[in-house]
């Protein structure tokens, strides 16, 4: 029974990925600081809705694609199948080396996070990022107590907002991106 809810969530995700795969997903990965040539991390890739998009920007640059659940790792890794320049990583992220990325992002991850996991995930995350690495996230609006222990966590992990926006998603409402820079 478990197993087959999560084929249905896989599958349902497969095709709001078809119906709103532009609209929705490739609307973030263009709003993300991409010259082509970056070190880039998708925290919580999922099926790899974002990272389809992403990867193809990244011309002569590396995705790193990184889930807790092996499952969904497993299914990004169909997503991604025709690119060459993917790492798939079943973590936590706390096996996240030091200045690794100029990009990291999380597309509706944080929220979901219990604020106890977020003291270790934010921190984990900052470190991964070179100096002058960008963070950005796109929550959902209504979790506003969430969103602001994220926007601690992050400006206490010497993160400073650059830009931030709300932006009326298709299908889920309006939600939350916000663009960091690492001093
Ligand atoms: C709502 S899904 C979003 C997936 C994808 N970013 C998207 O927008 O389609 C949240 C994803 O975050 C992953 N996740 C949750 N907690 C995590 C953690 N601590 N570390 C890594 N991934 C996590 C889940 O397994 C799931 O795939």
């Amino acid at each position: 029974m478990k197993h087959e809810l999560a084929r249905l969530e896989i599958f349902l995700t497969r095709l709001a990925f078809l119906l709103c795969g532009k609209s929705v997903y490739q609307a973030f990965a263009d709003c993300l600081p991409l010259n082509g040539n970056e070190r880039v991390l998708d925290f919580g890739c999922g099926m790899g809705t974002v990272a389809y998009y992403a990867a193809k920007k990244l011309t002569h640059g590396h995705l790193t694609c990184l889930d807790i659940s092996e499952r969904w790792l497993n299914a990004c890794r169909k997503t991604l199948r025709s690119y060459g320049n993917i790492t798939f990583l079943q973590s936590e992220s706390l096996a996240l080396s030091k200045d690794s990325f100029d990009v990291a992002y999380c597309h509706f991850v944080l929220h979901d996070i219990s604020e106890d996991e977020l003291e270790r995930v934010i921190p984990a995350l900052a470190k991964s990022l070179k100096s002058d690495g960008v963070l950005v996230f796109r929550e959902p609006l209504n979790q506003a107590e969430k969103l602001s222990v994220i926007k601690r966590q992050i400006e206490q992990n010497g993160l400073s907002l650059k830009d931030s926006r709300v932006t009326d998603i298709p299908l889920i409402g309006n939600a939350l991106e916000s663009i960091y820079t690492k001093q």
